[in-house]
Formats: C-alpha cells, sequence, structure tokens
C-alpha cells in the first residue's frame, strides 16, 4: 500500500504544467489538394496562404468544436531514415475524422518532414508513425485579423472569421460593441473559426476575446476594427495580436528544440 501511495505521489507531482508536451500518433494525408482549402474551420481557400500550404486537420480532440482551428503544432515522422529530426510547423485547419490519426496532413506538410530526396518514400508509406507538440503560430508583426463573412446580412446579423491568430491559446468567447459603448453583446461560434451575432450594434465596431490562458482565461481588447460601413467579404486588422502561451499538464515536459 505504501508503495502504492508513493507511485501515485510520484504520478501526480511529475506531470507538471508544460507548454510544449509531445504526444505520439500516426498520421496520413490529404490525396486531394482542395481538401484542406474546403476545411472544417471555415478558412476556406485563404487557408492556403497561412502556413505555405503546410496545414492539417486534426482528431476531434484537438478540432475542439473548432476552438483549435488555427492552432500551430511542429510534427515529425519517427523514421529516422527518411525523416529529419525537426520535422515540419502546421496550421490547422480541418477537422479529421479518423480517431486513429491525430493528423492527416496536406500533402506539402507530409513530405515537408522527410529527409532531402525520401519525399517520395515517406510518401508510399501512407500513414506514418509521427510525434508532435503544440507550438505558438508567428505571423511576423501582422495582427489579428478580421473577415466579415459573405453569410451576414446588414444590418441584423453579423458573422465574422479570426485569422492569424498568434500564441499557443485558444479564443473561447468573443464580445462585440460600438465604438466607446459598455453595452457588450456576446457573440456565439457558428463554426470553426467563425462566430456570429443577430444582435449587430450600429456604428464602428470593436471587440474583446476571451483567451485561454494556462489554466485561467484572459480578454483581449480590440478597441476599433470594424468601420460602420463594414462591408461583407472584407478583411479588417484587429490592431492586436494574441501572444499568450496555454499550459497543458504532462510528463515528461519537452524543454529542448527539435531540430
Ligand atoms: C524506415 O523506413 C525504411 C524505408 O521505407 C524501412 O526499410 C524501415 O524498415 C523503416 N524503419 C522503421 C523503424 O520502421
Ligand atoms: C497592428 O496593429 C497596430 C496597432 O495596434 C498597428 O500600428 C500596426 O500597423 C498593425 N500591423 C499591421 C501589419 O497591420
Amino acid at each position: 500500500m505504501a508503495v502504492f501511495i508513493c507511485f501515485l505521489f510520484f504520478l501526480i507531482s511529475s506531470a507538471t504544467a508544460c507548454n510544449r508536451c509531445v504526444h505520439q500518433t500516426r498520421a496520413a494525408y490529404f490525396t486531394r489538394a482542395s481538401a484542406l482549402s474546403s476545411g472544417a474551420c471555415g478558412y476556406g481557400s485563404l487557408a492556403l496562404g497561412f502556413n505555405s500550404e503546410l496545414l492539417a486537420g486534426g482528431v476531434a480532440s484537438l478540432y475542439n468544436d473548432g476552438a483549435g482551428c488555427g492552432a500551430c503544432f511542429q510534427i515529425r515522422c519517427k523514421n529516422k531514415t527518411l525523416c529529419t529530426g525537426k520535422g515540419t510547423r502546421v496550421i490547422l485547419t480541418d477537422r479529421n475524422d479518423n480517431n486513429q490519426l491525430d493528423f492527416v496532413l496536406s500533402i506539402k506538410a507530409f513530405t515537408a518532414m522527410a529527409l532531402q530526396g525520401m519525399s517520395q518514400h515517406v510518401l508510399d508509406q501512407g500513414i506514418v508513425d509521427v510525434e508532435y507538440k503544440r507550438i505558438p503560430c508567428k505571423y511576423g508583426n501582422r495582427n489579428l485579423t478580421v473577415r466579415v463573412e459573405e453569410l451576414s446580412q446588414k444590418p441584423r446579423y453579423l458573422a465574422v472569421k479570426f485569422m492569424y491568430q498568434g500564441g499557443q491559446t485558444e479564443i473561447v468567447g468573443v464580445d462585440v460593441a460600438q465604438v466607446g459603448s459598455s453595452n457588450w453583446v456576446s457573440m456565439s461560434r457558428n463554426y470553426g473559426a467563425i462566430w456570429d451575432t443577430g444582435r449587430v450594434p450600429s456604428g464602428p465596431l470593436q471587440f474583446r476575446f476571451l483567451v485561454t490562458a494556462g489554466y485561467d482565461g484572459k480578454w483581449v481588447w480590440a478597441q476599433h476594427v470594424l468601420p460602420a460601413d463594414w462591408n461583407l467579404g472584407a478583411i479588417y486588422d484587429s490592431g492586436v495580436q494574441i501572444t499568450g502561451i496555454a499550459q497543458e499538464a504532462c510528463s515528461p515536459c519537452d524543454k529542448g528544440t527539435w531540430k
């Protein structure tokens, strides 16, 4: 019994908060190039511009009802004869319904894991053993960006999509208000990266985002995002970026850089 308690204590104390938990799984690739540009996150063909077409469909737990859309991962295949130790960086733009595989990758991402000259051999395997970890998304000095979706119906209904979300966190709540007003209206996740509301404030609009940070949340305030004459299909700079890093619990925690 004492041994058991000791062991239990060891398990709990060794599963510490970590921002680089390494997960083991298998990954396949999409044979149709268009699959990811029509992905469940709703990015459409814009997804192809996010990360040099290094895109991924994530299993339900990673897709997380859309909250995982835009998350970034470093992923590498484990066969050292075929694959680099660095692997590649992918962004989640779709859901993958095969729960034997955490990821289905774009062909470009799948072959980016290969050593020089080994791309075809990796493709020939079809499904490969991989390991991956969540990493912060980086878009240079680009800010979080808001696109007004075509399903919006001015002035009654507003649907927006968020893109270029930096850091390693999830947007779990969005409020909108007229600039200068504190009458915040909460938006709902329609699907993927798209949020909407049927109670649209008039005038220019500000947003605030509830973002996961560690084990709790934090608000990020974008003071002036949409002009009063916002247009369907237009893309607006939010003027803010999200840079936080959320923690998971795992053991051991990977402190190294994959090279
Ligand atoms: C790695 O890939 C090579 C070439 O396909 C194969 O011969 C070898 O068995 C693989 N190694 C492992 C550990 O799977
Ligand atoms: C990001 O937002 C800041 C204001 O907060 C602005 O000065 C800057 O130009 C924006 N960056 C880009 C690339 O639009």
